[in-house]
């Protein structure tokens, strides 16, 4: 049942704003706090009572784990059971940065906040806010993206309160998010990483630290429902819209050529910066072409825009699928629920 306990606050992280968060993340309730990739829904990790919270405020499937949020590495050895020296490279080489790692358990860590798993996700993020908050609770901080289940993640303080409000005591107001898509997440293995996630942290960067990086087959390609995964969000449907998402995987004039052929009421155009022009229905930009990271960061906002603006129907150019590309890629299919169409002359 959907609860509108709250009147929602957003804060500044001003010196009073982090305290206030502070106070409301002791106490056991959810704040939604910037990082540097989305913005989270965070509690206490080590309160099932507050993590509860978090799965009702996103309606989220208990099944599906949280990531922790510490801000030192130290503070791994207090979550975990084991520490394979390749974590430790990797933390060193990508924290505070878009990269989670998931690792043996402690006891300590609640079954709650791992979804029944053994195993935990962990990050350090490198936004100041997030950072400085979890130092001042002193407790680590689970948090998932602070969209409701199935709706695409929140890049702003405004975005995290379309969908929490009512719902959560307190929003801090950290900008816009830098990376603009959820974190890299790997399984860590003696000299070897499987990427269940792309994000920030591509495959290329994690080769320079681990000697083989393999990519989950998941990434790609859609897991039914009832398969056994390595990561249980892969089989969520993720990041939608409410308009139906149709990737177009081929050159600019093809793409022209086929929206045009089906243009149609409430139809858009999702394509890359200065391709607007030469379209014959709406469009809305998400990047630029040869900069995936300006597509992570524009991504999930141009959703959001797409549903206000009533869209049915969205074409959308297909981005390069190797380096920060293969993460706007991996979220986009899911976006497009694996509807890939292939252009070709
Ligand atoms: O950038 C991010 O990662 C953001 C910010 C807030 O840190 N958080 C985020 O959380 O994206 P969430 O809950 O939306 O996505 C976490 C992903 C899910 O796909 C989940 O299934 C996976 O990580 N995950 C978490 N713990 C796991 C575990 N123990 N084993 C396998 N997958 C895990
Ligand atoms: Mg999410």
């Amino acid at each position: 049942m959907i609860t509108k306990e709250f009147k929602t606050a957003v804060t500044l992280p001003s010196n009073e704003g982090l305290k206030k968060a502070t106070e409301w993340l002791t106490q056991g309730e959810v704040v939604g706090i910037p990082t540097e990739t989305v913005y989270g829904l965070a509690a206490n990790a080590y309160d099932p009572a507050a993590i509860q919270k978090i799965f009702r405020a996103k309606g989220r499937p208990q099944d599906n784990p949280l990531i922790v949020h510490i801000a030192q590495i130290e503070q791994m050895s207090e979550l975990v059971t084991e520490l394979p020296e390749t974590a430790l490279l990797l933390a060193e080489a990508f924290w505070p940065g878009p990269l989670t790692m998931i690792l043996p358990k402690a006891e300590r860590v609640p079954l709650q906040t791992t979804g029944g798993l053994e195993t935990v996700a962990i990050r350090i993020p490198s936004h100041p806010v997030a950072k400085e908050l979890i130092a001042r609770c002193g407790f680590p901080l689970a948090a998932p993206s602070a969209n409701l289940s199935g709706s695409p993640s929140p890049t702003s303080a405004d975005h995290v309160f379309q969908d929490m409000r009512g719902r959560i005591p307190l929003i801090l107001d950290g900008g816009i998010c830098s990376v603009g898509v959820e974190s890299t997440v790997i399984s860590v293995h003696p000299d070897a990483v499987r990427i269940l996630r792309p994000g920030g942290v591509t495959a290329e960067m994690l080769a320079q630290v681990v000697a083989t990086v393999e990519l989950d087959k998941g990434v790609l390609a859609m897991v039914s429902q009832d398969a056994v995964v390595s990561s249980p969000g892969m089989k969520y449907k993720h990041y939608s819209p409410k308009a139906n998402v149709i990737l177009l995987d081929g050159a600019l004039p093809d793409f022209v050529d086929y929206v045009s052929r089906h243009a149609a009421p409430n139809t858009y155009a999702l394509v890359f910066a200065g391709e607007e022009e030469a379209l014959s229905i709406p469009a809305l930009v998400y990047g630029k072409e040869a900069d995936p990271r300006t597509q992570a960061q524009g991504l999930f906002a141009a959703l959001r825009e797409l549903d206000q603006r009533g869209a049915e129907t969205v074409y959308t150019r297909c981005p390069q699928k190797d380096g920060v590309g293969l993460a706007v890629y991996n979220r986009l299919i899911r976006a497009a629920g694996f509807q890939v169409i292939s252009l070709s002359r």
